[in-house]
């Protein structure tokens, strides 16, 4: 059981950043990770595809023997993520409730600012989250849906982002949030611009808190690769341009074996 892989799945490439921490906090596990390039973005789409998408996504990682399910998508957590849960025998753990649970300790005057997509700001699941922990907690929420294109672009500290930046996240400072929680896949490449405008406040990676809330999870399930592997396998459902280019950015080492998959067809 124990050598069996963690299941991993993201619209696209973007959530390879989750994949990068946990290889730095689990170097024995093996990993699967799914990324649904065919069918991205997420962030734009209707509830209910998102939720069928992510059934599909869980269902293909399952039938390669993922021990544990990592949805590290934040589109498909707020929409999917019970619905997940309820229907598949693994434990599955998701990007917004760590990400939440980490905010919450880190604010001193209690406002926090979440940045996603679309689908994840408006679903509500964020200000759900946090209130479950602090009722009094003031959650400002901000869709930045031109984030994600200008990663894929590689614009990282382009002016062009600069501007974009000081649109969406002004308000939020105008707001007075001492921590900001970046609640897409994307949005760990744009720290650097997202400092320019917001400051030395509190800045919240769900994928460095998923890392260290799953390894403990494991450890404690008795669920831990012990015999070593660290072995990683890419499937992706489209092999799109540049995918390998913009996959390493997230990824942080070489995608070195890759495989084009078709799911939920
Ligand atoms: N992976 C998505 C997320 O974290 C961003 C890209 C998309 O919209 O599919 O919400």
């Amino acid at each position: 059981m124990n050598e069996k892989p963690i299941g991993i799945f993201d619209s696209g490439i973007g959530g390879l950043t989750v994949v990068r921490q946990l290889r730095k906090v689990l170097p024995n596990e093996n990993i699967i990770y799914l990324g649904d390039t065919a069918r991205l973005p997420y962030g734009s789409k209707s509830v209910d595809s998102i939720i069928q998408y992510s059934i599909n996504n869980a269902e293909f990682l399952l039938s390669r023997g993922a021990k544990y399910l990592v949805v590290a998508c934040y589109s498909s957590t707020s929409v999917a993520l019970e619905i997940l849960v309820q229907r598949f025998p693994v434990p599955i753990i998701g990007v917004i409730q760590p990400g939440v649970r980490k905010a919450a300790v880190l604010t001193r005057n209690r406002r926090v600012g979440v940045i996603g997509t679309s689908l994840t700001i408006f679903s509500g699941t964020y200000e759900k989250a946090f209130k479950a922990i602090d009722s009094q907690l003031q959650v400002m929420g901000r869709a930045c849906p031109l984030f994600v294109p200008l990663v894929e672009e590689g614009w990282l500290e382009h002016e062009a982002t600069e501007i974009i930046c000081r649109a969406y996240l002004n308000p939020l400072k105008d707001d007075d949030v001492d921590t900001l929680l970046l609640g897409c896949t994307h949005y760990p490449l744009l720290m650097k611009a997202f400092r320019k405008v917001m400051g030395e406040i509190n800045y919240v990676d769900a994928a460095v808190e998923i890392g260290v809330e799953l390894a403990d999870d494991l450890r404690t399930n008795n669920l831990l690769n012990s015999g070593g592997g660290g072995k990683l396998s890419i499937y992706l459902t489209d092999l799109s341009m540049n995918f390998k280019e913009i996959g390493e950015r997230f990824l942080g080492e070489p995608m070195t074996t890759f495989s084009r998959v078709a799911i939920g067809v």
